[in-house]
């Protein structure tokens, strides 16, 4: 499947509204589940009725979710490779910056479908392995992505518990290939692949340097590692009756 790129967060944050917002039934609360919910949540749905529970292992950052915005319905603490949830019980799952941070992605994944309901919408975004910004990040060490968001990015909280940067281990899952692959073996219909870049926004010195020094690292990788965006969207339908290939046992 194509990559469809977005152009920057406002079109991110309206197509995924939009995407969410078109599982809503009238008279029914939409279950959503926020898988690694950290201490905020992206998105805004404020015409829709729903009940959002979000799961985390880091207790610190549900604390500071709960005391700064208060907006969980149902707080879990857990890991999602291991949590007990009850199956076909959300009609949303939705996990932002979460995935690259877990060894042993095929778990979370195949939890992630028992725990969909049929009809249901699998929401996963995570910076792609296979760009410089994901080769960067999982050949770099730990304290220096604490220093960068610390002294570069400015986050004076950065790498104190409950706040970024968690470690990152880059499963190999979690390849765009690989994930097409888990869509098709599993029966899921995977709607969209969006690709969108949150790091070459600027027109500063700095970031016009940093634009030299991906597109080197671009050539350099005779165009393996792509330049031009670095996070992933998938969007992935869970269909209502599965077709004979998946229901012959
Ligand atoms: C980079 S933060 C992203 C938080 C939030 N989703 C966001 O977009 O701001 C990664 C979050 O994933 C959580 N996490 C990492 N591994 C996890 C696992 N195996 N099970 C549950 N949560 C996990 C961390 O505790 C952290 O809160």
């Amino acid at each position: 499947m194509a990559l469809q790129l977005v152009t920057d967060s406002s079109h991110e944050k309206k197509l995924l509204e939009r995407y969410i917002s078109s599982r809503a039934k009238p008279d029914s609360t939409l279950q959503i589940l926020e898988a690694g919910c950290g201490n905020k949540w992206q998105l805004a749905l404020p015409d829709l009725c729903y009940s959002l529970s979000g799961v985390d292992l880091d207790e610190e950052a549900l604390l500071l979710r709960q005391r700064n915005h208060n907006d969980l319905d149902t707080v879990i603490v857990g890991d999602l490779r291991s949590v007990n949830l009850p199956e076909h019980q959300y009609d949303i799952i939705y996990t932002a910056y979460v995935l690259e941070h877990v060894a042993d992605v095929p778990r979370v994944l195949d939890n992630f479908n028992r725990w969909l309901k049929p009809g249901g919408l699998l929401v996963i975004k995570v910076p792609d392995r296979d760009t410089v910004y994901g080769f960067v990040a999982r050949n770099t060490p730990h304290w220096l992505h604490v220093y960068y968001y610390r002294w570069i990015k400015g986050n004076k909280n950065a790498g104190k518990p409950g706040y970024l940067p968690y470690p990152t281990v880059y499963d190999k899952a979690l390849g765009r290939h690989q994930m097409t692959q888990f869509c098709h073996r599993e029966g899921l219909h995977l709607m969209a692949m969006l690709g969108k870049n949150n790091y070459l926004r600027k027109r500063s010195a700095r970031d016009r340097a940093i634009r030299v020094f991906v597109r080197l690292i671009h050539l350099f990788s005779f165009g393996r590692l792509a330049w031009h965006y670095n996070d992933l969207i998938f969007i992935i339908e869970k269909p209502t009756a599965l077709s004979d290939e998946h229901t012959a046992g």
